[in-house]
C-alpha cells in the first residue's frame, strides 16, 4: 500500500509519498524567509503562496518516487488544526487528485502527524508508550495503547512551550523564527544564570508557560541595555526551565501510566536542550525513548503520509465532504469511538 500525503497548515507546503518499503519521497517548499520579513506568519501571505507550491510539490514527490498518480492507494492530508485558508489549499488539491484518480481521501489530523514522525524510520516506538507533543501551538501529553488509540493526559493551560519560545525570542529582539534562534544562543550561556520560576501544577499533568515566559520579560526589562550582552545566559536559563517542565510531566504521566516507552515530537522535539535532558532522563529510569531526526520534527508531509498509511490501513477514510477545522482536537479514544464508531 502506498499512500501520497499533503501538509499545508501553516507555512511550509510539503508533499510525502509513504508506503509497505517507508518513505519513497519528502518535499517541502518552505515559505520562511517570505514570513521573516514580517516576524511571523502573515495568513493571507500563506495561503497565496501554497496555491503557487501544491502542484509543483506534489508533482516533485511523484517524481521522487518514480511513480504516478495511479500507482498510489490513497491521498492523505492534513485538515486540522492549523490556518484555515493555508489548510483549504492542501486539502482542495487532495481533493481534486482523488476525484481525478479515484483514490480514497484520508483526512490527518496535524497532531496526529507529529506523534507519527516518530513511525517513519526504524525503530518504530512499542506501545503502550507516552507521547509528548511540543509544537507551536500545543503541549500535549498522550498515552497510545495502539494505532490511532488515544488518550489525552494533559495539555498546555496557556501557552504552548513553542508559542513561549517564539514570544519570548521576539522580545529579546531575536530575528524570527526565535525558537530554534534562542535554542542555539542558549547552547552558550549558563542555564543557572537566572533564576526563574517552573510553574508545577501539582500533580497535575498539564502546563502553564506563561508566568515563565513574563519572568523572563521582567529580568530583560530589568537588565535594559545589558540584556543584550546576557542574551546567552538569558536563553539558557528560560530554554533549562522549559525543559525541565517537560521532562518532568513526562516522566510523571510515565510513572502514573505505568509504560516503558516514550515518544516526544513536534518543532521543539528539534531543541538540542530538551533532547539531551529527555535522553537523559529516560536512560536513567531505564524507559526506551523515540526521538525523531530533525529533518522530521517540523512541519513536513513525511508524518501525515505515514499516519494517513496506518489510519487506511485500519479501515479509516474520509468522504469528500471532509472540511478543515482550524482547531480540530486529537480525540481521545472514547470520543473517537462515539464519533466514528469503530477506532482503526
Ligand atoms: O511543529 P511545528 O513545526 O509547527 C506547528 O505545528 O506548530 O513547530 C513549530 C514550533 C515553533 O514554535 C518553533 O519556534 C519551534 O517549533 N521550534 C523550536 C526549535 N525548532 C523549532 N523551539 C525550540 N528550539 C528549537 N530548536
Ligand atoms: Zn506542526
Amino acid at each position: 500500500m502506498t499512500v501520497l500525503a499533503i501538509e499545508s497548515s501553516c507555512d511550509e507546503t510539503a508533499a510525502a509519498i509513504y508506503g509497505d518499503c517507508g518513505l519513497l519521497a519528502n518535499d517541502v517548499a518552505s515559505q520562511l524567509a517570505a514570513h521573516a520579513a514580517f516576524g511571523g506568519v502573515v495568513p493571507e501571505l500563506a495561503s497565496r503562496m501554497h496555491v503557487e507550491a501544491v502542484w509543483y510539490t506534489v508533482r516533485a514527490a511523484l517524481a521522487d518516487a518514480g511513480l504516478g498518480l495511479d500507482a498510489v492507494d490513497a491521498v492523505a492530508v492534513t485538515h486540522g488544526p492549523g490556518l484555515v485558508g493555508s489548510l483549504l489549499v492542501g486539502l482542495c488539491a487532495a481533493k481534486g487528485l482523488c476525484w481525478r484518480a479515484g483514490k480514497p481521501l484520508v483526512g490527518v489530523n496535524h497532531l496526529e502527524g507529529h506523534i507519527y514522525s516518530n513511525f517513519i524510520e526504524d525503530p518504530v516506538p512499542e506501545f503502550p508508550l507516552v507521547t509528548l507533543i511540543v509544537s507551536g501551538g500545543h503541549s500535549d501529553l498522550m498515552l497510545m495503547r495502539g494505532h490511532g488509540d488515544y488518550d489525552v493526559l494533559g495539555r498546555a493551560r496557556d501557552d504552548a512551550a513553542g508559542e513561549a519560545f517564539d514570544k519570548v525570542a521576539r522580545r529579546m529582539g531575536l530575528p524570527y523564527p526565535g525558537g530554534p534562534v534562542l535554542d542555539k544562543l542558549a547552547e552558550q550561556g549558563d542555564p543557572k544564570a537566572f533564576a526563574l520560576p517552573r510553574a508545577r501544577l501539582a500533580g497535575e499533568l498539564e502546563f502553564s508557560f506563561s508566568g515563565l515566559k513574563t519572568a523572563l520579560v521582567r529580568v530583560v526589562e530589568q537588565l535594559g541595555d545589558q540584556a543584550e550582552a546576557r542574551l546567552p545566559d538569558l536563553c539558557a536559563s528560560f530554554r533549562a526551565a522549559v525543559v525541565d517542565i517537560l521532562v518532568e510531566k513526562t516522566l510523571l504521566a510515565v510513572e502514573r501510566h505505568g509504560v516503558r516507552h516514550v515518544a516526544v515530537c513536534g518543532g521543539v522535539a528539534a531543541n538540542a536542550g530538551l533532547r539531551r535532558s529527555m535522553e537523559a532522563a529516560c536512560a536513567d529510569a531505564g524507559l526506551t525513548l523515540s526521538i525523531p531526526p530533525l529533518r522530521y520534527c517540523t512541519d513536513n508531509a513525511a508524518m501525515i503520509a505515514c499516519a494517513g498509511y496506518h489510519r487506511l490501513r485500519g479501515g479509516g477514510s474520509s468522504t469528500l465532504t471532509l472540511d478543515v477545522a482550524s482547531n480540530l482536537p486529537l480525540l481521545d479514544a472514547e470520543a473517537w469511538r462515539a464519533e466514528v464508531a469503530t477506532p482503526w
